[in-house]
């Protein structure tokens, strides 16, 4: 954008010491053509991020779908506000995920504290305006916070794998699980779940002893591309505290925050708990 104010300066500048009439007429011209082309892309920024905003239910309903099926879990249930999952973990036994719609919410909370071993992810702007309603509603919130992210599988930045790795992709179904080794240690891996448009991210981990090498971009690169070519044109995945910027970095951009709680205090503390 800023082309264009510069050659419209020098046009000026030209015009007016050459005392030419048709440069200064042309750098007019270039000024308003730069304004008019600045106020539409900030306005088809502001109406994208608009129906983004009105799109979240069904982002979530969407992640939540794909994160089910990566995991083998039944295909969650759509309820008022959000989804139902039944997750069948120890601690864990459902879980809902909803957006922060009011009318909802309160319902949910209560669903929720009397459901034993029972779980509420809610995906948020403001998470601070969320945690009230779970400990006025007796529930017991986590303290890590995590982000739900989407990207255009087209933009997703590629990484190769560090020397001395080797990475075997594999496919099940739509599962495809990237798999990082170094000799016969397993270094890092993840999943990806593929249900027609939709990729759905998860478990992407690297072993402690290599991490900061840049395997889990690798990870991300090798899952994106087996997405793409399975038929997904866009990733959903829940990252984690230590996530979120690795997958910023590689374009995934984030929709919303999620904060969860339970119904009962937590018996251990869990490090990543959707992705
Ligand atoms: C998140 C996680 C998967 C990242 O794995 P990783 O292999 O360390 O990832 P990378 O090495 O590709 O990138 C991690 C960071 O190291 C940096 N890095 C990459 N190569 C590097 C190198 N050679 N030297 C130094 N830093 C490097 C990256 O820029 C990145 O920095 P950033 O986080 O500030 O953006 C890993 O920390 C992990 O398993 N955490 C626990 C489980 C978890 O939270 N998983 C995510 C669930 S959503």
């Amino acid at each position: 954008m800023w082309f264009g104010y510069v050659v419209a300066v020098a046009l000026t500048v030209v015009g007016f010491v050459s005392l030419d009439l048709r440069a200064i007429a042309l750098a007019f011209v270039m000024l308003v053509m730069t304004v008019l082309s600045e106020w539409y892309r900030g306005r088809q920024a502001a109406l994208a991020a608009a129906a983004d905003a009105a799109d979240l239910p069904d982002t979530v309903s969407r992640w939540a779908r794909g994160w089910a099926y990566a995991r083998g879990l039944p295909r969650p249930a759509a309820v008022a506000g959000g989804v139902r999952v039944e997750v069948g973990e120890p601690g864990r036994s459902v879980e809902w995920v909803a957006t922060d719609e009011a009318d909802t919410l309160a319902g949910l909370v209560d669903a929720v504290r009397a459901t034993p071993e029972a779980w509420l992810s809610v995906v948020t702007e403001s998470p601070a305006g969320v945690r009230p309603w779970f400990l006025e509603g007796g529930l017991t919130p986590n303290e890590a916070e995590e982000a739900l992210m989407s990207i255009d599988l087209a933009t997703h930045e590629v990484r190769e794998l560090p020397e001395g790795y080797r990475a075997e992709v594999e496919r099940d179904g739509g599962i495809i699980t990237v798999t990082v080794r170094s000799g016969e240690t397993t270094a890092a891996g993840g999943t990806i779940a593929v249900i027609g448009a939709d990729a759905v991210a998860d478990r992407i981990q690297t072993d402690p002893d290599h991490r900061r090498r840049g395997l889990g971009g690798a990870v991300m690169s090798l899952l994106a591309s087996a997405a793409r070519e399975a038929g997904a044109v866009r990733g959903l995945l829940v990252a984690s505290e230590m996530g979120e910027p690795l997958y910023a970095g590689l374009g995934w951009h984030v929709e919303g925050r999620l904060v969860t709680a339970r119904s009962a205090a937590p018996r251990t503390s869990v490090e990543s708990r959707h992705g």
